[in-house]
């Protein structure tokens, strides 16, 4: 019996797999197109593990997930594959329909069709897990309580607005035609192999190179960050004791806003890689334009995970911030590597020159 993880090169699914295989001793699938944030060398541990096979492949190719499916005798899908970055579904939303929407479409249609095949244990047992985002409720207040799992859902990015459509699309999925599928809504992660379009690695990539730190806008949004290692254990959690049909949101009980996430990281980094010339690394910071749209609080009521299923984090936001800024201090060739080519084309888009400095 065999898991199919989708979009496990990226940075969650390839800390999901590799805690899978130190964990548990079953076979993992996975299948991933290699967009620009799909590498190879996060799994390069396990690379040659005979439990672990790589597929390269769209999950909009249903045929191709429907072999899988038959010839591998999966017991479970975990859906990461996603574009997932908000600032490129502002510049060009196309791809996120796509891949989150038409993609996750065919992944169901493939996955159903299997699972009509199956029965006795083998269809009592199967599962499709879909990894989902907090950002489809939108935006909270100040005083708003945390987002739970019957807050409405009101998306405000393209971005969030295809996962939001995605997670309408497994729900009904369930509803309809009985697909044992569940759904985690999870804040924002931290952690190694976090590709460096994302706040907390873009700005410990840029502080090491002499560049300025980007902050949108005034810098006092707030987002809930959760070590990357509880979030995969929280997954694995849902998909072994959780009830089809349920959503669960997942989070860090972090609320931080993203000047004080910036200024945490400064102040590592002048303690455990100090600039030449002694000064804090806090000068780099720079307030640019802010992000159209831009959801101001995020914040996640991790009670029922909690209750349910008996999850809740083991990192702290400084402990876990510590191992990231470890990690990428001696990873530096990791980061070497990802950021060549089409990210640097990236980077001198998103940052132009001409983008108005706020001070
Ligand atoms: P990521 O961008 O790092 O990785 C996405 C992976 O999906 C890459 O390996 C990419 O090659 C692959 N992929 C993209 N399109 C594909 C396609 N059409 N077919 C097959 N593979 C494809 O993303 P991530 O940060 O690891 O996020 C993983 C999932 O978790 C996403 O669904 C995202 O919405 C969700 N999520 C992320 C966070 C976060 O903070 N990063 C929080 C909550 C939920
Ligand atoms: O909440 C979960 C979501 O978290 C996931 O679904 C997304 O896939 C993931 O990318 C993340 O979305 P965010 O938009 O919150 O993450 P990002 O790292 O892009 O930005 C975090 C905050 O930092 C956000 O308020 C925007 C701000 N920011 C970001 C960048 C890249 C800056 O101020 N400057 C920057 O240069």
């Amino acid at each position: 019996m065999t898991i199919l993880v989708t979009g496990g090169a990226g940075f969650i699914g390839s800390n999901f797999i590799l805690q899978w295989l130190i964990n548990k001793n079953q076979r993992i699938v996975n299948l991933d197109k290699l967009t620009y944030a799909g590498n190879l060398e996060n799994l390069s541990a396990i690379e040659g593990d005979p439990r672990y096979k790589f597929v390269r492949a769209d999950i909009g190719d249903a045929e191709m997930v429907s072999d899988i499916l038959r010839s591998e005798n999966v017991k479970s899908v975990i859906n990461f594959a996603a574009e997932s970055h908000v600032d490129r579904s502002i510049a060009s939303p196309e791809q996120f329909i796509q891949t989150n929407l038409v993609g996750t479409f065919n992944l169901l249609e493939a996955s159903r069709t299997f699972f009509d095949e199956l029965d006795g244990e083998a269809k009592s047992g199967f599962r499709f897990l879909h990894v989902s985002t907090d950002e489809i409720f939108g935006t909270l207040g100040p005083n708003d309580p945390p987002f739970d799992e019957e807050t409405p859902i009101r998306p405000n990015s393209p971005y969030s607005a295809t996962k939001a459509g995605s997670d309408h699309l497994v729900r009904s999925y369930f509803e309809t035609y009985k697909l044992p599928a569940l759904i985690t809504n999870c804040s924002n992660n931290y952690g190694p192999r976090h590709f460096p379009e994302k706040l907390i690695p873009l700005i410990i990539h840029r502080a090491l190179k002499g560049e300025q730190l980007p902050v949108y806008g005034d810098g006092k949004q707030i987002r809930d960050w959760l070590y990357v290692d509880d979030h995969c254990e929280a997954i694995r959690n849902v998909l072994e004791h959780g009830t089809p049909g349920q959503t669960y949101n997942i989070g860090g009980n972090n609320e931080i806003t993203n000047l004080d996430v910036v200024n945490k990281i400064c102040a590592l980094l002048d303690d455990l890689s100090p600039r030449e010339d002694r000064q804090s690394y806090v000068s780099q910071v720079s307030f640019v334009t802010d992000r159209p749209g831009h959801d101001r609080r995020y914040a996640i009521n991790a009670t029922k995970i909690r209750h349910e299923l008996g999850w809740s984090p083991k990192e702290t936001f400084e402990s876990g911030l510590r191992k990231t800024v470890l990690w990428y201090l001696a990873n530096s060739q990791w980061t070497e590597n990802v950021t060549s080519g089409e990210y640097r084309q990236w980077i001198d888009r998103q940052y132009a020159s001409e983008r108005k400095a706020w001070q």
